[in-house]
């Protein structure tokens, strides 16, 4: 933190030199204020703001007189009073952002300012949120800027309805109104704002139904609707919205069934919540379309029915919760497929038949709660089953055996001496050795299959969850060369298009003729088995079996990331890829994000510490949305095992299959295993992104290495060393914006008005060579642990979206 004051302070000065006004500007991290006749001191200022600071007391009202002020925003500080009315003359105003803040003192008429803005007809973006704003809004809000795309107005004290004049504001991509007082139904025309992308009207007391009118607005992303009086029916029409990812209709007085066109949605992949509504009717079978979805909760209904056996096929689901329903029937044995799951909660629903053992296999499993049903049978004593708090069973009268906390009878199947000695006797690796191979043969939903002929009837198991070689080769055209997409030292990757959905899949075939590749196979099984994260490549199914002559074939199945992987990025080698292959700076910082989220999940979140130990750009794969996953884990240790056997082999074999440039030094030490060999490797990795040099460059040799090379620039010449690649022309793409919300916006304005932000980046870039150096320090001790990096990422990519500045026109920064 001290080091980002540090920068700007360097920053205000250059500006402040730039400009030889003589404003009062405060270097140190404790109070100032913005002055207030700065309107006065700077009529031709253009941008003017100071986001994420202490600053206290009123707008100054002589802004009114900075005629050309484009810019004014300086949400996240403690300003108080009101909005001087007469900012309305500031007729070029395009951003007005005062979200967070203390302004507004909860009375009747503080929104009236609103209709003053009449006359800034380029307004954009007007954030309000988080403030003390009190009563109604107007209909002058449809005399607003067409332009608007950007309101924000949650978290006040508003009551009244939504005026209908909100209609005229047809270039909305983000409404916010969620957390005040408003009342009435919700506009019909809402559904003719059909640029909208966020709908945030949660935690009001809107009632009357669910517009079946939201179905028009096919670009909405998130539609946040619970903690309201809506009732009757969801209406089947939200099917239409493709591109929804995060749906909530919690807690409104919602019945009827769940409609299958909602069920049916493959966009939703952050949460489906439906929970505490009367919706009645049973699950449908179209459950299983939800393939990309996290989060599922429509718990404390009226749910009846069995739970579908389709619900398997959600495997990216981390939260499922259908409890306080009347479900009945088992538990199916289909769920065995969702691995990624953190809290199953089925609890007070009438299900009945056995605790599934596959459960206690569960490695991420952090909440498990099967009270109040009508489960029967024995209770294993296997992962998460062994834990009293993390797992509850109370309620079910039939069940037996178990751990003693759960003070269940004894099975009258007597066999209460084995798992004990079988725990004691037979030494802990061979153990371990015979579970993982185990696991990951029953788990993985492989098919093994010897007679392929007979492949053209698929088991109806196989259908749902598993891959026959036949499919495989159907799907790549028979491992056609066209589809070849790379090939690693353990086999090739195609790409193949699934029968069925048509789904692109990376196919991975294991070269079984190299030495260790059937074990790298079940190492890589393992690894993938037990972890889920955003940024990790995602496994969707495997395949081992015996091939048309006979051999052995091990084949896994991946996510298809269309846009391949960094290393292709950082690197383009044709005069094409020059030209289309160019990664924005932004968009380096994403991806550096999105690694290191990755890394910090496998070395801080994992039930057992997980080490890469092969991170370089080309592990590293980009989706659609340049979303990155890491991907590789071949040579993956987990650190138990790694810890069990410290024999010195093993850390060699490691150390020479990782890959040059990116091995840590200690490695070649013959020193054990451990994250902080992956943090080396990240570092290394950060350093190539920004200065768009591989560790391997001609250019180092003797001495010098990508690592000492940072060090001589930083910090005062880091600009110098950087891959000029990535300051040319930002580009934004709409998936960009969708993703991170309201502070990219930000950036296209800045766009629109070809600012130039070359300061703000190299600011960034300090800090970011920083980190890169920290983490690739020869010295293991030195390096910087993921969790924090990953904290310090975050802090340089608000900073960078909340500072909106330019140098060569007239802009005035603050910060504390
Ligand atoms: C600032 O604007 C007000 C009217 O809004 C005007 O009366 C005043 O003279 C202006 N001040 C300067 C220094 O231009
Ligand atoms: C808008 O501008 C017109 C003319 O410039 C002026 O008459 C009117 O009062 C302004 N309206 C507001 C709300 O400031
Ligand atoms: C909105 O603008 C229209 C015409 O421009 C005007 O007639 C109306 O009074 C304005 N409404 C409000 C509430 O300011
Ligand atoms: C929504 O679309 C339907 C046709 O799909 C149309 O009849 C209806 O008027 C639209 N609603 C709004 C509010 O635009
Ligand atoms: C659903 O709720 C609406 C409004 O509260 C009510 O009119 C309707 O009868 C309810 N339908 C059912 C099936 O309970
Ligand atoms: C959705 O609803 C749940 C349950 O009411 C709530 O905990 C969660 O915060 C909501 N999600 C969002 C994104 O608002
Ligand atoms: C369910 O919704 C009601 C209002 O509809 C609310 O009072 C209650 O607290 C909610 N319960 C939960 C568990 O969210
Ligand atoms: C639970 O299911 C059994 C049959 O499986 C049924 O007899 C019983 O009534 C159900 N209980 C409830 C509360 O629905
Ligand atoms: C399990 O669910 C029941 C009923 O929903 C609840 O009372 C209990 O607190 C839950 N137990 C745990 C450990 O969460
Ligand atoms: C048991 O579960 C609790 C709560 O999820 C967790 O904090 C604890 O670490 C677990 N204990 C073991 C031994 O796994």
């Amino acid at each position: 933190m001290a080091i980002i004051c540090l920068v700007r302070f360097q920053l205000q000065f250059l500006i402040f030199l730039l400009y030889t006004t003589s404003l009062l500007l405060k270097t140190s991290c404790t109070g100032s204020y913005p002055p207030i006749n700065v309107g006065v001191t700077l009529p031709a200022l253009e941008i003017f703001a100071g986001g994420v600071n202490y600053f206290t007391g009123p707008i100054p009202v002589s802004l009114s007189n900075a005629s050309r002020l484009q810019i004014l925003d300086f949400s996240i500080n403690g300003l108080t009073g009101t909005i001087p009315k007469n900012l309305g003359s500031l007729k070029s105003l395009v951003r007005l952002n005062f979200d967070l803040n203390n302004l507004g003192n909860g009375e009747v008429d503080g929104l009236n300012f609103l209709s003053s803005l009449a006359n800034c007809t380029s307004l954009e973006v007007l954030g309000l949120s988080e403030n003390n704003f009190g009563g109604e809004l107007h209909n002058s809000i449809g005399n607003l800027s067409t332009q608007l795309k950007i309101l924000t107005l949650g978290q006040n004290l508003i009551h009244g309805n939504i005026p209908a004049e909100i209609e005229n504001l047809v270039n909305l991509n983000l409404l916010g109104l969620e957390g005040n007082y408003l009342t009435g139904s919700v506009p019909d025309l809402i559904g003719k704002q059909k640029k909208l992308e966020g709908l945030h009207l949660h935690v009001n007391r809107f009632s009357g139904s669910i517009l079946s009118a939201l179905g028009n607005l096919t670009r909405l992303t998130r539609l946040f609707l619970e903690e309201n009086r809506f009732e009757g029916n969801i209406p089947s029409s939200l099917g239409n919205c493709k591109s929804l990812q995060n749906l909530n209709l919690s807690s409104n007085n919602l019945n009827g069934t769940i409609p299958e066109e909602v069920l049916g949605l493959s966009s939703l992949s952050i949460s489906l919540v439906m929970s505490n509504n009367s919706l009645t009717g049973s699950l449908s079978l179209k459950v299983g379309n939800l393939h990309n979805l996290v989060e599922l909760d429509i718990s404390g209904n009226k749910l009846s029915g069995t739970i579908p056996s389709t619900l398997g096929s959600c495997i990216s689901l981390e939260r499922l919760h259908l409890e306080g329903n009347k479900f009945e029937g088992p538990i199916p044995e289909s769920l065995e497929t969702l691995r990624g799951l953190e809290e199953l909660d089925l609890s007070e629903n009438n299900l009945t038949g056995r605790v599934p053992e596959f459960l206690g296999g569960f490695s991420v499993l952090r909440h498990l709660n099967l009270s109040h049903n009508n489960l029967e049978g024995e209770v294993s004593r296997d992962g998460i089953l062994a834990n009293a708090s993390a797992f509850s069973v109370v309620g079910n009268d039939k069940l037996c055996g178990g751990i003693p906390e759960l003070h269940l009878p004894p099975c009258s199947r007597k066999n209460p001496r084995e798992p004990l000695s079988f725990k004691v006797v037979i030494p802990a690796t061979i153990a371990a050795v015979f579970i993982s191979v185990l696991l990951c043969s029953l788990s993985i939903f492989c098919i093994r299959r010897k007679l392929p002929r007979n492949s053209n009837t698929p088991t109806p198991e196989e259908q749902q969850v598993g891959i026959s070689y036949s499919e495989l080769i159907k799907s790549t055209n028979g491992f056609a060369a066209e589809n070849l997409i790379g090939s690693g030292s353990f086999g090739s990757v195609y790409k193949g298009i699934l029968s069925g959905e048509g789904t692109i899949v990376a196919i991975k075939i294991m070269n079984l003729l190299q030495k260790g590749a059937s074990k790298s196979f079940i190492d890589e099984c393992n690894a993938l088995r037990s972890i889920r994260h955003r940024n990790l490549l995602k496994i969707i199914t495997a395949c081992s079996t015996v091939d048309h002559q006979g051999n052995d074939f091990k084949g896994l199945v991946f996510e298809f990331m269309s846009n391949g992987n960094l290393d292709q990025w950082l690197h383009p080698t044709t005069e094409q890829q020059y030209r289309t292959k160019k990664l924005s700076f932004t968009q380096r910082l994403n991806i550096a994000i999105d690694v290191a989220s990755a890394l910090d999940y496998l070395h801080h979140h994992c039930e057992t510490t997980i080490v890469h130990c092969d991170l370089k750009p080309s592990n590293v794969l980009l989706d659609d949305d340049m979303t990155a996953h890491v991907g590789d884990f071949e040579l993956a240790k987990f650190l138990s095992e790694a810890s069990k056997n410290p024999s010195i082999n093993q850390s060699i074999s490691v150390a020479l299959k990782g890959s040059i440039g990116y091995i840590p030094p200690e490695y070649g030490m013959r020193s054990e295993v451990s994250v902080l060999g992956d943090i080396y490797s990240y570092g290394i990795l950060l350093l190539e992104m920004f200065t768009g040099k591989r560790p391997t460059d001609d250019m180092f040799e003797g001495d010098l290495n990508i690592h000492k090379f940072a060090d001589m620039a930083f910090p005062g010449n880091v600009m110098a060393i950087i891959d000029p690649s990535m300051l040319a022309e930002e580009e934004i793409n709409e998936n960009e914006v969708n993703e991170h919300g309201i502070e990219e916006r930000a950036i296209i304005h800045n766009n629109d008005f070809q600012v130039n932000r070359t300061s703000n980046i190299e600011e960034c870039l300090v800090s970011l060579m920083e980190i890169g150096l920290s983490c690739s320090n020869k010295s293991p001790g030195k390096r910087m642990a993921m969790n924090i990096v990953v904290n310090k990422l975050q802090v340089i990519r608000d900073s960078f979206f909340r500072s909106i500045n330019r140098l060569g026109k007239n802009v005035a920064l603050y910060f504390k």
